[in-house]
C-alpha cells in the first residue's frame, strides 16, 4: 500500500480474532475504511457482521489482532473512549430510549460530541431529516421501526462523528421506508462529511450507497473489493449473500 493510501485509512482491522467467552467468532479479519469513503460489510446471518462492529467498539467481545482509528490503536480504548474519538455507532437494536420524546433521544446524541467540537444543532439535523419534523414530541417507544431507525442515525451524527457504524440499517424496513432511510445514510456521507461502514445482509441495499465492500462468512473475509468487482462475481453473491442473479442486485432499491 501506498504512503497515501495508508495516510487516507481512517478505519483498520488488520488479522483480527474474536471470542465471546471461549467461543471465537471473528478469525483474522483484516478490513480497511478509506477516510470519506462508504463501505459495506455483507454476510448472512450470523456470519460476523456486528461482532465485527462491536470489536471496534470494544463491547461484549475480546479481541487479539489490530483495530486503529485515525492511527490510534483501539484495542487500549474502553468504550467510551471510542465514542469520544468521533465514532457513531448504531447498533441493531437501535437503543432508542422509549419513555424519551425524539427531540430528548435526539439531545442525547450530544454527549457523543468529541471534546474539540460542538455537536451538531439540532436544526441542522432536521433540515436533513424532515421527516423526524413532525415526530419531535411523539415518545421513541411509539415509533415505527423505520423511524426508530431514522431517529438513530440522526441521533449518531449529531455528535459529528468522523465515522459511522451502521448495524443492519435495513433490517426490517419496508420499501419506502428503506428509500428514506439510504437517503439518510448518504446525506451523513455527503452533507456532514462522515465515513461510513456499513453492516448489511441486504445486498441491494448496501451496494447501492457502498464503494467497496468486504464479504464475511462464518468469521471470516472471504472478499474485498469495489462494489462494481462484487457485482462482476454471481458466484459469490450466490453462495454467500443468496443472491440469485448479480441483476438483481444491481438496481438502488429504489
Ligand atoms: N453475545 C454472544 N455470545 C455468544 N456468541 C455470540 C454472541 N453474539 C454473537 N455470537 C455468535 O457469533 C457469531 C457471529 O454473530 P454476529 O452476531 O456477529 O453475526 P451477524 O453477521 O451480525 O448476524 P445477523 O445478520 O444475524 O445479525 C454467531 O455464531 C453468533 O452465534
Ligand atoms: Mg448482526
Amino acid at each position: 500500500m501506498s504512503d497515501d493510501a495508508v495516510r487516507d485509512e481512517l478505519l483498520r482491522l488488520e488479522n483480527v480474532d474474536a471470542w465471546y467467552g471461549t467461543a471465537q467468532a471473528l478469525f483474522g479479519v483484516s478490513l480497511s475504511v478509506p477516510r470519506g469513503g462508504v463501505v459495506a460489510l455483507l454476510g448472512r446471518n450470523g456470519a460476523g457482521k456486528s461482532t465485527t462492529l462491536r470489536s471496534i467498539m470494544r463491547i461484549e467481545v475480546r479481541t487479539r489482532g489490530e483495530i486503529s482509528y485515525a492511527g490510534r490503536d483501539l484495542t487500549r480504548a474502553g468504550t467510551t473512549g471510542v465514542a469520544r474519538l468521533g465514532i457513531g455507532y448504531v447498533p441493531e437494536d437501535r437503543r432508542i430510549f422509549g419513555r424519551m420524546t425524539v427531540r430528548e433521544n435526539l439531545l442525547l446524541g450530544r454527549h457523543l460530541a468529541r471534546g474539540d467540537r460542538e455537536p451538531l444543532p439540532l436544526t441542522e439535523i432536521l433540515d436533513t431529516f424532515p421527516m423526524l419534523v413532525p415526530l419531535l414530541d411523539r415518545l421513541g417507544g411509539v415509533l415505527s421501526g423505520g423511524e426508530q431507525q431514522l431517529l438513530a442515525v440522526a441521533r449518531a451524527l449529531v455528535g459529528r462523528p468522523e465515522l459511522m457504524l451502521l448495524d443492519e440499517p435495513s433490517e426490517g424496513l419496508a420499501p419506502l421506508t428503506l428509500r428514506q432511510v439510504r437517503t439518510a445514510i448518504q446525506s451523513a456521507h455527503d452533507a456532514f462529511g462522515a465515513t461510513v461502514l456499513l453492516a448489511e445482509q441486504n445486498a441491494t441495499f448496501a451496494l447501492s450507497l457502498a464503494q467497496r465492500v468486504a464479504v464475511i462468512d462464518t468469521g471470516r473475509i472471504v472478499f474485498t473489493g469495489a462494489t462494481e468487482e462484487l457485482r462482476a462475481r454471481p458466484e459469490l453473491m450466490s453462495r454467500y449473500l443468496g443472491v440469485e442473479s448479480a441483476g438483481a442486485a444491481a438496481g438502488t432499491g429504489s
